[in-house]
């Protein structure tokens, strides 16, 4: 397929910096200029009649946002509330949830380090315990399931689990570990990120308590959008971390998403963009965005494959990955993951002398360098990193003394 012809017509619609080949969405991924335009307009209103956009307005403008946001992800707006980022919605869940001495808060071994750091703090304040079971990365996904429920007692309280993985960048059948898991009473907490626009989601058939997502990333709204979804036997008891006042600016009824609409005083111009970003991604036609997206991390994958003479984490047919995959790199005798402030020199190296970005990082020993495309990239931008790849291969190959990348902090196998 040719991707490049496809996404030229949509590349123009981000602005980034010349010279920049960004193969990292996955992390960090930037809002089309319509988003950002729309993010500017709401703060402009803000600062225009900041009484008026406060008592008068500001509701019921989320309220409508949520509305659209609900009809994309597949529940009623009434079930969700808008948060910073999915860090912040999984510490509201961690939070909610009672636990009692020696209860189980069972994570998968695919877990994005800060999601088993807030639960680790949750279980060490609780005196529970945190439990990490393997979910094996197959396609027979009953089997994966069965391997990981193995850790189920009847102390598990809660069940932990991606919808889509970081590092290793792999969809993971939640509906079959929600199924399980509400046929023992357990409850679970989706932790949704990577899989808002790239995969087909709906929180209502799912059957989850909690779901939590950071909106910058596939769907592409602004930094700083993110929704947790509770579902109704949990609202009335949503322990907010981050008190206010409480209740309605405007005076109407009280409900359970007023404590993370006004969380003091802060403008909301990012969460009420989210409506253009979902008819940014409707414009696209979210389907489309899909295949094409697919298509050229599985020409990217193959193409690295066939250069490093290393496998994906999931085989290129599989229906296991989406818009990004993680690929094996060489290892070299020593090799260890990248942790505590410390970055792979073959990342900084395709950084500092390639101008790319694109993460390698560790998960259960093995090396991985994680591509993501979003509209904006084409194969041009695969050429470049295979070029890039070609003339670092010393770095591929060998392991120099991995030095420290100042002020990022990540667990072993974790990358945004
Ligand atoms: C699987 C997963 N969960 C949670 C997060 C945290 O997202 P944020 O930093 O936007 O809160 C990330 C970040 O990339 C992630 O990949």
């Amino acid at each position: 397929m040719d991707t490049t012809r496809d996404t030229q017509h949509w590349k123009s619609a981000w602005t980034l910096d010349e010279g920049v080949t960004y193969l990292n969405h996955g992390s960090f991924g930037p809002s089309p200029d319509c988003v950002r335009r729309a993010r500017e307009q709401w703060s402009e209103q803000l600062e225009r009649q900041p009484m008026d956009f406060f008592i008068r307005r500001a509701e019921d403008a989320l309220d409508a946002t949520r509305q659209k946001l609900g009809e994309f992800i597949g529940t009623p707006a009434g079930n969700l509330s808008f948060v910073d980022n999915a860090t912040f919605g999984m510490n509201v869940a961690a939070d909610t949830i009672p636990l009692g001495v020696d209860d189980e808060v069972l994570l998968t071994d695919l877990e994005y380090g800060a999601v088993t750091r807030i639960w680790r703090r949750r279980c060490r304040d609780a005196g529970a315990r945190l439990v990490t079971q393997p979910l094996p990365i197959t396609k027979d996904a009953s089997a994966a399931v069965d391997t990981f429920f193995n850790a189920v007692t009847d102390r598990t309280r809660v069940i932990v689990v991606s919808h889509v993985t970081s590092s290793t960048a792999v969809i993971l059948p939640v509906e079959e570990i929600c199924r399980r898991a509400k046929a023992r009473d357990i409850t679970v907490c989706i932790d949704g990120p990577h899989a808002v626009a790239m995969i087909p989601l709906n929180v209502r058939i799912l059957g989850c308590d909690f779901y939590t997502a950071s909106c910058h990333k596939w769907l592409c709204g602004p930094f700083g959008s993110g929704f947790l979804y509770v579902s109704s036997k949990w609202q009335p008891k949503v322990r907010m971390p981050m008190l206010s006042w409480g209740g309605s600016l405007s005076g109407r009824p009280v409900r359970w998403q007023d404590d993370f609409d006004w969380v003091g005083t802060r403008d909301p111009a990012a969460f009420l963009a989210l409506s253009a970003a979902i008819d940014f991604m409707r414009s696209v036609g979210v389907s489309d965005f899909r295949s094409t997206t697919h298509a050229m991390v599985r020409d990217a994958a193959m193409r690295l494959t066939s250069m490093l003479g290393r496998e994906p984490i999931v085989g290129v047919d599989s229906a296991m990955y989406g818009s990004m995959i993680s690929v094996r790199l060489p290892q070299p005798e020593g090799w260890i993951a990248p942790i505590n402030g410390q970055c792979d020199p073959l990342q900084r190296a395709l950084w500092e002398r390639h101008r790319i970005e694109i993460p390698i990082t560790g998960w259960n020993g093995q090396r991985l360098i994680r591509v993501s495309c979003h509209l904006y990239n084409d194969r041009h931008d695969v050429d470049h990193l295979l070029d890039a790849l070609h003339a670092e291969r010393d770095l591929v190959f060998d392991l120099p003394i991995l030095s420290p990348l100042r002020g990022f902090h990540t667990d072993p196998g974790t990358v945004s």
